[in-house]
């Protein structure tokens, strides 16, 4: 069966979110605002429901969100994965080819999947510390486990909020994109322009996720030395 929804002219799609934190909610609240189906994945659907924490922005109970959020469908990584056209990895970075497994890596064959996350090692405390080196960046890490999905590192940059409305006073950031399937990258910058991204930047092939994971440390230390965590970044080109 066709998966894909066709309404107002734009593709609007079943999307798999894999993450039930900041950047999973954040994102998943957005794309079905902007129509697409939308399941966000947990490891235990149970233990989320009753989880009476905040979360790290202070926003409530994921129970809470979800009644707000009635639209959005809430499964296992698994039955998320198997949703989605469109896989979204919005899981704590160094675990993320471990929850890969435990969604099955059929789910993923031949699909897009949208890597935000982001190799931060937090056992020495905070700052956390870079866990990537290069040529084993955490997107190349997911695109080597799963080599049949089309792996496109985005998002990873700025933080969950800017993620979706990237617009401000002082001036756009960019949308940077790094994956091997130039489809792929089309189809998440069709996103990221519903979102309103204005402009974005193509880095070239996955393996160029080590830049924009060593430029989430730049964002991170930045952010830890000002307080300050809405900052985001632009290239200035002649
Ligand atoms: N926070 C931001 O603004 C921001 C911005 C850019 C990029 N990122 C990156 O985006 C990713 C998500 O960040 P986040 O802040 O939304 O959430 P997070 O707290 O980093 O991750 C939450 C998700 O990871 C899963 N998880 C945690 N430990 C696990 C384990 N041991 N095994 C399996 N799953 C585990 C949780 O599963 P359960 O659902 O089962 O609890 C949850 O779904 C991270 O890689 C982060 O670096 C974050």
């Amino acid at each position: 069966m066709c998966g894909f929804l066709f309404m107002k002219g734009k593709e609007k799609m079943k999307i798999g979110i894999l993450g039930t934190g900041i950047v999973g909610k954040t994102l998943a609240v957005k794309l079905n605002e902007l129509g697409n189906e939308v399941m966000i994945g947990t490891r235990n659907v149970s233990e989320t429901m009753a989880k009476m924490d905040k979360d790290m922005m202070g926003g409530s109970p994921f129970k809470e969100w979800h009644s707000n959020n009635p639209k959005i469908k809430l499964g296992t990584f698994a039955d998320s994965a198997q949703s989605g056209e469109i896989i979204i990895l919005a899981t704590h970075g160094v675990i993320t080819t471990r929850v890969i497994d435990s969604a099955g890596k059929n789910n993923f064959k031949g699909k897009v999947v949208i890597d935000t996350t982001n190799p931060l090692d937090f056992s020495q405390g905070m700052p956390p510390k870079f866990a990537a080196t290069l040529g084993n960046s955490l997107g190349e890490q997911i695109q080597k486990h799963i080599p049949e999905a089309k792996v496109v590192k985005a998002f990873n940059t700025v933080n969950a909020y800017v993620m979706i409305s990237p617009k401000r006073e002082e001036g756009d950031p960019d949308f940077f994109v790094a994956g091997n399937d130039e489809d792929a990258k089309k189809k998440v910058k069709s996103l990221a322009e519903q979102m309103g991204w204005q402009r974005i930047i193509d880095l070239g092939d996955i393996s160029h996720s080590y830049w924009l994971e060593a430029l989430t440390m730049f964002w991170v230390n930045y952010g830890f030395k000002n307080n300050n965590w809405s900052h985001a970044f632009k290239l200035l080109i002649k």
